[in-house]
């Protein structure tokens, strides 16, 4: 029976060494969130890091056979590879240039050869398990030259790539000193997705101008195999997250939350501590809004959840320091003691406590200087079972493309954020209620089993178009 394996850095469970040995958690991020009910079926597996260093081949072998249990196959990195592949050029080259952030991308070889040999590590693996017939579905940033060197060692594999970040102009990406390589290992998988068709366009520009490579439809031909490229916008598992809210669980939380929090007015945000989201803006945003509207102070909180990422990365603990700095100064200057204005968590919550806090939450600040999509946003309206509260949403997320029914702001334009915030809280129930129910019936239609299915249809289809030519 040909199974699915799916590969991405991170595998969807995220292993922590605690006091009383391994502890075993569901990794954070859009990626891990989204697929985590696909791989479980059948024999589909899921090959990826499982987040920590192992220093020992039993514990290996016993996270090995732990894993293997739930579909999952582990590849172990050294301390060196996460450091040069992992927050090396994963996270200190591709992330910021990707996401706009030129400026803090360092160019370094010894960087680029640890990715080069980590992708190859993860290459042995899936050849290692790869059936003829199976369907390999490669995710991910971490990973733009694994398609190319399957390509190489298994030449008729039905191979998918699905980008979760934003992919950047031309103008941007080509400064990268071994942009002709990564596009080339992009271009060994028989389909290639984007969220947005914005990302879609620039990557078919650079391979235009970079690999010379022209598109027809969105389609290239790459020595003479046909490669589709086209957008999917990432949908949320929505049926279990209004499951969720509806839980007497949810329920019990959230009332907890509202003794603790008071009668005030909620503003939620939930990301991981991460420079592309935003969060010095917004901050900036709701100072000045404390500022501007007094008659708000001691009505309104902002609840601030920020789950710990990639912390060894310099410009995330610089970026973590200046968050705390800034949350001290408006809790300092405006706080009461009866209200504090920023409720700040540096944490993960699990499920059922996110959900209470977007049930609670009157307005969702979700304000990245870039994203590929933002889950958080859709996680949110899908929540709002009473279809009341604001989503104030940047756009500069590709979930702004779908959610044309929040706020949209541009997270550069602090007095645009000042207003939002302040139309949010004074808007009409019969005006949230519009909004939020055009929001749910369009993440409703297009959610995460569509997604999924939309993806594996086209890429069935590239494979019978290519042998139809061959
Ligand atoms: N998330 C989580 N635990 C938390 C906070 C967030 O599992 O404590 C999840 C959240 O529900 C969402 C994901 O992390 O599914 C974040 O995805 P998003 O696309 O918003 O941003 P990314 O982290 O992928 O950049
Ligand atoms: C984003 C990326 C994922 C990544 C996640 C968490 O969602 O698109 O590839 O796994 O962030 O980041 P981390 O570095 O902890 O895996």
């Amino acid at each position: 029976m040909p199974k699915t394996i799916i590969v991405s850095n991170r595998l969807p469970v995220k292993i922590q060494k605690g006091d009383q040995g391994l502890e075993y958690q569901t990794s954070e991020g859009g990626l891990a969130t989204g697929l985590g009910s696909i791989y479980k079926e059948g024999n589909n597996v899921w090959i990826g890091w499982p987040g920590l260093y192992v220093d020992s081949k039993e514990t290996e072998q016993e996270i090995t056979t732990r894993l293997q249990e739930s579909n999952m196959s582990p590849v172990f990195l050294s301390a060196e590879e996460i450091r040069d592949y992992y927050e090396g050029f994963s996270n200190e080259t591709l992330w910021p240039t990707f996401h706009y952030f030129s400026n803090y991308a360092i160019y370094e070889n010894e960087l680029w050869e640890a990715y080069f040999r980590v992708n190859l590590k993860f290459c042995e693996e899936v050849v290692r398990l790869a059936e003829p017939g199976d369907t390999l579905w490669i995710h991910d940033y971490q990973l733009l030259l694994l398609p190319q060197l399957i390509r190489e060692r298994l030449p008729e594999s039905s191979i998918g790539f699905f980008l979760h970040i934003p992919f950047p102009s031309y103008e941007v990406f080509r400064m990268l000193p071994w942009r002709r390589q990564l596009l080339k290992g992009l271009l060994g998988a028989d389909l290639i997705g984007f969220h947005t068709y914005d990302d879609m366009r620039h990557f078919l520009s650079s391979v235009n101008r970079i690999v010379m490579l022209t598109h027809t439809n969105g389609q290239v031909d790459v020595n003479n195999r046909r490669v589709l490229v086209d957008a999917f916008p990432m949908g949320i598992d929505y049926q279990n997250y209004a499951a969720t809210a509806a839980a007497p669980d949810t329920i019990k939380k959230e009332v907890r939350f509202r003794t603790a929090l008071g009668e005030v007015k909620v503003a939620l945000s939930i990301d991981r501590l991460d420079y592309s989201k935003g969060i010095p803006n917004r901050l900036q945003a709701f100072e000045m809004f404390l500022e501007r509207y007094p008659e708000w102070r001691g009505k309104v909180s902002l609840v601030m959840v920020l789950v710990p990422s990639r912390d060894r990365v310099g410009r995330y603990k610089d970026l973590k320091e200046d968050i705390d700095e800034r949350v001290g100064r408006i809790n300092g200057q405006y706080g009461r003691l009866n209200w504090t204005p920023v409720h700040y968590f540096y944490r993960s919550f699990p499920l059922n406590s996110l959900s209470a806090f977007y049930r609670i939450a009157d307005v969702a600040l979700v304000t990245p200087m870039r994203d590929g999509m933002n889950l958080v946003a859709k996680e949110y309206v899908a929540s709002k079972l009473d279809q009341r509260g604001v989503l104030v949403l940047s756009e500069m997320a590709g979930a702004s493309r779908e959610l044309l029914d929040s706020l949209q702001i541009n997270p550069n334009d602090i007095n645009g954020m000042v207003d939002a915030i302040h139309a949010s809280l004074v808007m009409s129930e019969s005006e949230q209620e519009r909004r939020m129910s055009n929001m749910q019936a369009t993440i409703r239609k297009y959610d995460i089993h569509n997604w999924v299915r939309v993806f594996m249809d086209r890429l069935s289809f590239i494979k019978e178009k290519q042998d139809k030519m061959s």
